[in-house]
């Protein structure tokens, strides 16, 4: 995609940021196969890392609500709250809370990373799982979680590189499969993702200033500190 440019900026432009009702659906069911299963399980023992037994974390871009709910299996003392875009997304969230009994440990609500409904310094630990490609002004949705965030917390902010190193597509390919993998290296074709360079950029134009990028699994992780002290990190 770095080659095309043009068609990269006309894929951003009708590249939809809300996942609308029937795609929501489809997406939904497509988080019930064993492949999201363990990607939702990476993701959330990657973000429980960073996490102690209590404290807030929110994450944007929920999508239908998986991830929150494997991250409560992994730390039930964790206040867990999500948003989404998409009001098709919020109700596939909610529903499947509410199915997995959790309605008294997490909410979701509708929201935009860009104006997040949250006072200053409300989140221990901000995460968003392959939404940040889908925002349509990056840098106002950092600067947004910089303000929610307390002193000392961090934001992992995780998505697919269309530039994705060697290294790391033999271990999904071990993992996952030739064929899955392949669906997902074309599927960077549709969706215009970052490359690890333009994806740390987005941190260094925004109030976090810096940013350092690492892999869990398929998903580069675009890890930010807001400076000061927190209950939550663990370095
Ligand atoms: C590909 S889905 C990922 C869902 C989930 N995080 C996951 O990993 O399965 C991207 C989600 O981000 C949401 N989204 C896109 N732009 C957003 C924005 N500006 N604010 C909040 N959510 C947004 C979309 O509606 C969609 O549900």
């Amino acid at each position: 995609m770095r080659r095309f440019p043009l068609v990269r900026k006309l894929i951003q432009k009708f590249h939809p940021e809300a996942i609308p009702g029937i795609a929501a659906a489809l997406y939904d069911i497509a988080g019930k196969t064993r492949y999201f299963r363990r990607y939702y399980e990476i993701m959330a023992g990657d973000i429980s890392e960073f996490c102690k037994a209590e404290g807030s974390v929110l994450d944007i871009g929920t999508g239908p609500g998986r991830l929150l709910i494997e991250l409560h299996k992994r730390r039930s003392g964790l206040r867990l709250t999500g948003i989404d875009l998409s009001a098709a997304m919020v109700s596939l969230a909610n529903r499947n809370i509410s199915k997995a009994g959790l309605v008294h440990a997490i909410r979701v609500c509708e929201a935009n990373a860009a104006h997040m409904p949250f006072p200053d310094d409300s989140f221990d630990l901000v995460t968003s799982t392959g939404s940040i490609h889908h925002w349509k002004d990056p840098v106002l949705g950092l600067n947004e979680v910089f303000r929610v965030l307390k002193p000392g917390g961090h934001a992992l902010m995780y998505d697919i590189v269309s530039d994705t190193p060697a290294q790391v597509k033999r271990q999904v390919i071990h993992e996952f499969g030739r064929l899955t993998a392949s669906l997902l290296w074309i599927h960077a074709f549709a969706e215009p993702f970052y490359t690890c360079e333009s994806f740390e950029a987005l941190a260094r134009s925004s109030a976090f200033e810096q940013g350092r990028i690492r892999f869990a699994g398929m998903m580069a992780c675009l890890a930010l500190t807001k400076k000061g002290q927190g209950i939550l990190s663990n370095g």
